[in-house]
């Protein structure tokens, strides 16, 4: 079934944030945000921004009627700075004005007088000093001090992971508008709706009954809209709130990459040992998170890290720390994978300092180390592993020893292109790291000309989760899909909801639908004349069948006759999922339905004279479950692999020693482009039969696939040693063009992550 939104993206009639047609005497907003990324404001100089013809008023702290905070883990994070600055961009103040242009100049007439402090950028400088979110947390299986012994081989390094842009294309915003008995409806483009009116009660003080949060779609959102939509809807609810009258504000990308996290920046150390037969014994991994200025989702992301530090490997014993580190960058949040990636290059990392050390291929390391099924991961999960199955079958259905070959032939006869090849496992746990957040609810309506009418906590941001659950309606009522309209995302529909994300929002709401779809199935062929047990009757293709023989009951009959005999024709569907646990203290648990693996082939070529490359294939087999929309699925493996490769490769976020963004616009971060996108992308479904938790099985698909671009990074760094076997290339995430260079040419390498410990008096 072809995506149901296809249609409206082609044509430019869907309805983003910014399509939303404008009410008369609507104010439009534009934050001030601080010019510096750390110190005590003094005073805010706003008279002369106040005189710019439309203004019509500028909020601060004082303003705000409930509380001056959005934290959601930690409460430690102001809307408005008030005293405290934490980062460059934190907003300070809110000009409200008639229109947009005299909103935007009137901020920049802003001043602010501030006191400055000390910066910290980096995570390493933060945890010496204390600077820590939160207690550390940490992973752990075996005794690694028992097993450091037993190991033939050990060897240590350091990492340095940078972040990435979200650069969803509709960048945030939020529309609020005033209604009657002090209520206000939010447009929001929000993967949480239910987060954004949690956050609007608390700084308003309005309970969030009054308060509708509605989302059409979104233009992307990638986990940059998990939590940090928020900010944008708070501010306008409260200006719309105060000033009784509709505010929006849809930020320019300028404002958007200088005033909101991006993925964490990670550093570690790792210490992995092995045995004589390359089995990894021990691995040792501490963490070092760049949280930015405030928790954020930080505390939840650092888990995932722990929780994927071993990716697809089984390792007898480990011992992995993570400390989630304050430094004074915008609040640092979720994107695609959430704190898996980064747990997943360090390992990556570690395997490839080992295949260097021991003279072997890496891939030799990691197909000896693929967990099995059975297998305890560190948290305690046992695992139902697809590894070696996917691994294997990659091997043979793409030939490796062949790709070998032809790239062992190409490096032979170029003496400036050279080939690199890496082997990507992944193994990705589908359900929200914390447990409670593993729930949806799905209000169906059956409307008396057989319509059907679908709201449910998820959000359409692309990935296609409307087109899904759609099926999932029309498959389990037997009905054409031209019955069924999946609605806007509203908490006046459906409450409580956790946001689209965790790339569990298809399975969560999709069963939550399944649920109430079978339920009113039910109550529908109770009402025939049939008079034989529910077992013998089915309905397809919009007939109800007896022992799959045709009636003459119908969907329509149903639904007619239904509606006579006054049976109601809503339900509301809630699901839980269920067997999953964990236990915080003990870091043992259950913590995933389920897990999804696959492996890719990564091969890349360089220009050794310009130090530029190019990735010419990425040849994966996947583990879908059964798909239940390959198309869309073939989307989501896609755009993870360039998303995954972008930041693996190209992608640099760049702020300067006093916490500036100096990547701040197209023109200076660098994303892949057409040119940048593999030669070849061939995706090959694993089949398998076994039961799972997923929505039909068909095995969530949202962010897993962004990983297998980790392998990009090492296919390029195994095309350097084709050119340079003595190149010494420090672990520092994306390799960049300048970077390969380097690596290339440079006389004698310093690794960054090096000069980075040494002048804090930290032996590297
Ligand atoms: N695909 C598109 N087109 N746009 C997005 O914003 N977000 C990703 C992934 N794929 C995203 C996307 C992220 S971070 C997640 S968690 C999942 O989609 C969320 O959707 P799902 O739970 O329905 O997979
Ligand atoms: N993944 C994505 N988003 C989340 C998670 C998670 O595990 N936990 C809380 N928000
Ligand atoms: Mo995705 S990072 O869980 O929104």
């Amino acid at each position: 079934m072809k995506n149901i939104d296809s249609h409206t993206h082609v044509t430019g009639t869907s309805v983003y944030l910014d399509d939303l047609p404008i009410l008369q005497g609507t104010l439009f907003a534009a934050a001030y945000g601080s010019p510096v990324a750390h110190g005590i404001l003094r005073r805010l100089e706003i008279t002369e921004a106040l005189q710019i013809p439309g203004v019509v008023r500028i909020l601060t702290a004082k303003d705000i009627p409930g509380e001056n905070q959005i934290g959601g883990i930690i409460p430690d994070e102001p809307l408005f700075a008030d005293h405290h600055i934490h980062f460059a961009g934190m907003p300070l103040a809110l000009v409200v004005a008639q229109n947009r242009d005299a909103a935007r100049t009137a901020v920049k007439k802003i001043q602010a007088i501030i006191d400055p402090l000390e910066v910290i950028t980096n995570p390493r400088i933060a945890q010496a000093k204390g600077e820590l979110i939160m207690p550390a947390k940490s992973v752990i299986q075996g005794d690694t001090n028992a097993a450091w012994p037993q190991c033939t081989h050990i060897f240590e390094g350091a990492i340095d992971i940078n972040g990435q842009e979200h650069l969803y294309i509709e960048t945030q915003g939020a529309y609020a508008i005033p209604q009657e008995h002090g209520s206000l409806k939010v447009y929001s483009s929000t993967q949480g709706p239910t987060a954004v009116q949690r956050t609007i009660m608390r700084v308003l003080g309005i309970p969030m009954h009054r308060l509708e949060v509605v989302v059409t779609r979104l233009g992307g959102g990638f986990g940059g809209k998990e939590d940090q939509a928020n900010t944008w809807a708070a501010l306008c609810a409260l200006a719309a709130h105060l000033l009784k009258k509709p505010v929006k504000y849809a930020l320019h990308r300028m404002e958007d990459m200088a005033m909101t996290g991006k993925r964490h920046p990670y550093m570690a150390d790792f210490k992995i040992g092995l045995d004589a037969a390359l089995k990894i014994l021990a691995y040792e991994v501490t963490f070092f998170q760049n949280a930015g200025a405030s928790a954020d989702l930080s505390p939840a992301v650092l888990q995932r890290t722990l929780f994927h530090c071993t990716n697809a490997y089984f390792i007898p014993n480990v011992s992995a720390t993570a400390y989630s580190c304050r430094t004074n960058l915008p609040p640092n949040t979720a994107f695609r994978g959430f704190g898996g990636p980064q747990g997943m290059y360090v390992i990556e990392a570690a395997i490839a300092a080992a295949a260097a050390g021991l003279q072997v291929d890496k891939s030799l390391i990691q197909s000896a180390n693929l967990i099995r099924t059975g297998e305890a991961f560190p948290y305690g999960q046992i695992a139902e592993s697809e590894a070696s199955a996917c691994w294997d079958k990659a091997v043979a259905l793409y030939d490796l020893e062949n790709i070998r070959a032809a790239i062992n032939a190409f490096n032979a006869e170029h003496l400036l292109l050279k080939k690199g090849l890496a082997l990507m496992p992944i193994c990705f746990g589908i359900s929200f790291t914390n447990t409670l957040m593993n729930n949806a609810r799905s209000l169906v309506h059956i409307y008396s000309d057989g319509s059907v009418g679908i709201s449910t906590g998820a959000v359409e941001m692309g990935q296609g989760v409307n087109t899904k659950i759609l099926q999932v309606a029309a498959q389990t009522l037997g009905i054409s899909y031209d019955r069924v309209k999946i609605n806007a995302t509203s908490t006046y529909t459906v409450a409580n909801t956790s946001p689209s994300a965790a790339s569990a929002t298809a399975d969560l709401n999709g069963k939550a639908t399944w649920i109430a779809c079978n339920a009113l199935l039910e109550r529908l062929l109770a009402v025939t004349d049939l008079n034989v047990s529910r077992e013998r009757l089915s309905i397809q293709n919009e007939i109800v069948l007896l022992d799959g023989v045709a009636t003459d009951w119908n969907w329509l009959r149903l639904v007619n006759t239904a509606f006579v005999q006054r049976v109601s024709l809503s339900e509301n569907g809630h699901y839980a999922t269920p067997t999953i646990h964990y236990d915080s203290e003990t870091g043992k648990g259950h913590p995933f339905a389920y897990h999804v693996y696959g492996t890719a082939i990564i091969e890349v070529t360089v220009d050794c004279l310009r130090g530029t490359y190019e990735t010419d294939s990425v040849k994966v087999v996947h583990d879908f479950g059964v798909s239940m929309n390959p198309d869309i699925d073939r989307g989501q493996i896609e755009g993870g692999i360039v998303q995954g490769i972008g930041w693996m490769t190209l992608e640099e976020v760049i702020y300067n020693e006093q916490g500036k963004l100096l990547s701040n616009a197209l023109s200076t971060y660098k994303v892949p482009d057409i040119y940048a996108v593999p030669k070849e992308i061939l995706i090959d479904h694993l089949h398998t039969d076994n039961d799972n938790l997923a929505i039909f099985r068909s095995k969530a698909v949202g962010e897993p696939p962004l990983m297998y671009g980790i392998g990009a990074w090492f296919a390029l760094r195994d095309a350097i040693l084709a050119f340079r076997p003595d190149a010494v290339i420090p672990f520092v995430a994306p390799m960049t063009p300048e970077k390969v260079l380097m690596a290339l040419y440079s006389k004698q390498s310093v690794p960054a992550y090096e000069e980075k410990v040494s002048h804090l008096g930290i032996d590297s």
